[in-house]
């Protein structure tokens, strides 16, 4: 079991030693006990110092502690469905001490006024470090253009509208603005590549949503983000905008990624642990739970994601924890909300399916992967300087996790607001069981302990606000 106990000693500069890890560096999982000081990693040796305070990673991986480029907290104007408070224990139960916040909020976060009023409200509330992406204001690109990388260095575009999606750019001209204004500055676009356009010439054809989630699927076919995505590559291709595509739901969406990423295009995907881990059928069978946009489809697309992250494709794993309340996903299809909470089953999901599909990978590659798509990658496209990486200097955010441990997910286990998940009753393999961050600990399963909310911006603008807000 992992515990932290012993006591430092006068003189001596460590914090924490990390022992009987398997530690998950850059080059490759390898033994080592890992110091921490001053809420840094200080290096990897070969014994813990005396008098130091010790983590029994107890033969558990140890991870760096993870990035989720994709969350949707809801603060401020949503805090019925999800706030800081319970999204950043969610997070730090599953191992993320790094989230990237969604600008859909109310109001939406559509100008760095409005960011730096979103990191105050934070700020004293969070587990986990935090940063966000602005989103694209289709009435005002010259935003993007002159946007300053201190209050965010990406923008996010719902190129299709729903329930919490307020500013949808489907407009050629507008989005045209929008990928030239973001090229200027050197701003990522992060997108929501579904056609609206389509949406709409296929209400005209069938009307509103239907009525069971049997047909739910074809009211948002595939053809909607592979129409997107084409789009979105015209657009990169024209401007040379840096685009990371979000929540890939089709095996055409990542045929098209993949091959213009190695025509040498400056775009990247995302996948989600629900379209990993679901299929049409289970929207069918089970409803609002899984009711996504974009939707969840069918096995063949399935299989073409997970190959996605086999073959490293992929760049980052992101949650899209969108949570809503239970009451609103009762309501008729019509007005039942798509989203569903996840930054707390992501990387144990995924973990669960990679094992059960490629049950004769070596655990130390299959965990690498983790690292990379949850780490180093995330920490490289959204500039998360001391993120995502097992190395001397980073930030002592940790998890150890325990990847043999199968255990039954139940509502009592869930950590976001609204009290449900989408995996309940699903048996997972691999548990997270302590989460550190900036040397701390900050999540205890085993104690069902949290830690404080020492959360901060990742902003150099953070320092400064977060006093004034504290002030
Ligand atoms: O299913 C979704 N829900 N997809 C999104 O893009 C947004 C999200 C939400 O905010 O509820
Ligand atoms: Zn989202």
């Amino acid at each position: 079991m992992p515990r932290a106990g012993g006591r430092r000693m006068a003189g001596v500069n460590a914090q924490l030693a990390v022992v009987n890890g398997r530690l998950v560096t850059p080059e490759g999982v390898r033994s080592g006990v890992l110091l921490v000081a001053d809420g840094r990693i200080s290096g990897i040796t070969g014994a813990a110092p005396r008098g130091v305070p010790v983590l029994d990673a107890a033969g558990g991986y140890v991870l760096p502690g993870l990035i989720d480029s994709h969350v949707h907290f809801r603060t401020p104007g949503l805090e019925h469905k999800e706030d800081w408070e319970h999204g950043s224990r969610a997070a730090v139960a599953g191992g993320v001490t790094t989230v990237l916040d969604m600008p859909n909020t109310v109001p939406p976060t559509l100008d760095p006024d409005a960011v730096v009023a979103k990191a105050r409200r934070i700020t004293g509330r969070s587990l986990v470090d935090f940063a966000f992406h602005i989103g694209a204001d289709p009435s005002r690109p010259e935003i993007l253009a002159g946007l300053d990388p201190a209050v965010a260095r990406s923008a996010k575009v719902f190129m299709a509208g729903h329930h919490t999606a307020p500013t949808v750019i489907s407009d050629p001209v507008q989005l045209d603005k929008v990928f030239a204004a973001a090229a200027t500055s050197g701003v990522r676009l992060v997108l929501h590549a579904e056609d609206q356009r389509l949406h709409d010439l296929l209400d005209t054809w069938r009307g509103g949503p239907p009525d069971a989630y049997r047909d739910y699927e074809r009211w948002r076919p595939r053809s909607s983000p592979i129409s997107a995505v084409v789009r979105v590559l015209e657009l990169v291709r024209r401007h040379g905008t840096e685009a990371h595509i979000l929540h890939l739901s089709s095996a055409d969406e990542a045929d098209l990624v993949a091959a213009a990423a190695a025509d040498g295009l400056p775009v990247t995907f995302e996948l989600t642990a629900h379209h990993l881990s679901f299929t049409d059928a289970d929207t069918a069978r089970g409803g609002a739970r899984t009711r996504l946009a974009p939707a969840i489809r069918g096995a063949h697309d399935q299989e073409r994601l997970w190959a996605a992250l086999r073959a490293g494709e992929v760049a980052t794993l992101g949650s899209d924890h969108a949570p809503h309340t239970k009451a609103e996903k009762e309501l008729p299809v019509a007005e039942a909300p798509p989203g569903l909470p996840g930054v707390q089953e992501l990387a144990t999901a995924v973990w669960t399916g990679m094992r059960r599909r490629w049950p004769d990978e070596d655990p130390d590659t299959a965990i690498r992967r983790l690292a990379l798509h949850m780490g180093e990658r995330p920490a490289g496209l959204f500039g998360l300087t001391g993120k995502g990486r097992l190395v001397a200097g980073a930030d002592a955010d940790l998890v150890v996790f325990d990847p043999e441990r199968r255990w039954m997910l139940s509502a009592a286990d869930v950590a976001a607001k609204c009290g449900w998940s989408a995996y309940e009753g699903w048996t997972f393999t691999g548990q997270v069981r302590v989460t550190v961050k900036a040397g701390r600990i900050v999540y205890d399963r085993e104690q069902g302990r949290f830690g404080a909310p020492a959360g901060r911006w990742l902003s150099p603008l953070g320092r400064e606000k977060g006093r004034a807000c504290n002030g």
